[in-house]
C-alpha cells in the first residue's frame, strides 16, 4: 500500500551529481499524480550536498514532506548528512529488494540513491517499491526506538 500522505508532497534533494536523476524522478512522480517539493540543487553546477540535505531533513522531521528522495553520486555524502538528524532514517538503496527492506524493517523515511551507480529505470523501480511498501512494525519498532541519540 502507498505511504504517500494526502496533501503532503514527496521531498527531493540532490547535489550536482544527482541533479539529472532528481529531475527524472520528479517527472516520474508528477506523471503518477504525486506532488513533490524540491529542495535543490537546481542546476548541474558543482555544489555541496549538505546545503540541500539539511533543509530537506528538517522538512521531513517537521512533517512538511514525506517521504523524501535524496541523490548524490555515491549516495554516501547526502545519506551521511541526512542521518545526522535524529528523526531521519535515510537508506542507501541500489536495488528494489533493498528499498523494500528499508521500508519493512527500518521504516526509512528517506530513500537515498547513488546516481553514478544506478540506471534511471532501476532508480525509478526503487522509488516505486519504496513508496508502496509499509513498515512491518513489531520487533522492528523496538529496534528503531533505540536508534536516536538522546
Ligand atoms: C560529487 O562529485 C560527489 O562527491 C558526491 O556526489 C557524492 O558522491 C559524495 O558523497
Amino acid at each position: 500500500m502507498s505511504i504517500i500522505k494526502n496533501g503532503v508532497p514527496v521531498g527531493l534533494c540532490s547535489d550536482h551529481a544527482g541533479f539529472e536523476l532528481k529531475n527524472i524522478i520528479a517527472g516520474y512522480l508528477e506523471s503518477q499524480g504525486i506532488a513533490t517539493k524540491d529542495f535543490g540543487t537546481f542546476s548541474a553546477e558543482s555544489c555541496d550536498y549538505p546545503d540541500f540535505a539539511h533543509p530537506c531533513a528538517l522538512a521531513v522531521e517537521a512533517g512538511e514532506v514525506y517521504p523524501a528522495i535524496a541523490i548524490c553520486g555515491t549516495g554516501n555524502g547526502i545519506g551521511i548528512t541526512l542521518n545526522k538528524h535524529q528523526g531521519i532514517r535515510a537508506a542507501l538503496c541500489w536495488a528494489p529488494e533493498l528499498a523494500k527492506l528499508a521500508r519493512e524493517h527500518n521504516n526509512a523515511n528517506v530513500l537515498v540513491l547513488p546516481s553514478r551507480f544506478i540506471a534511471p529505470e532501476t532508480a525509478i523501480e526503487n522509488v516505486n517499491v519504496f513508496i508502496n511498501t509499509e513498515f512491518e512494525g513489531g520487533r522492528h519498532q523496538k529496534r528503531i526506538d533505540k536508534i536516536p541519540v538522546k
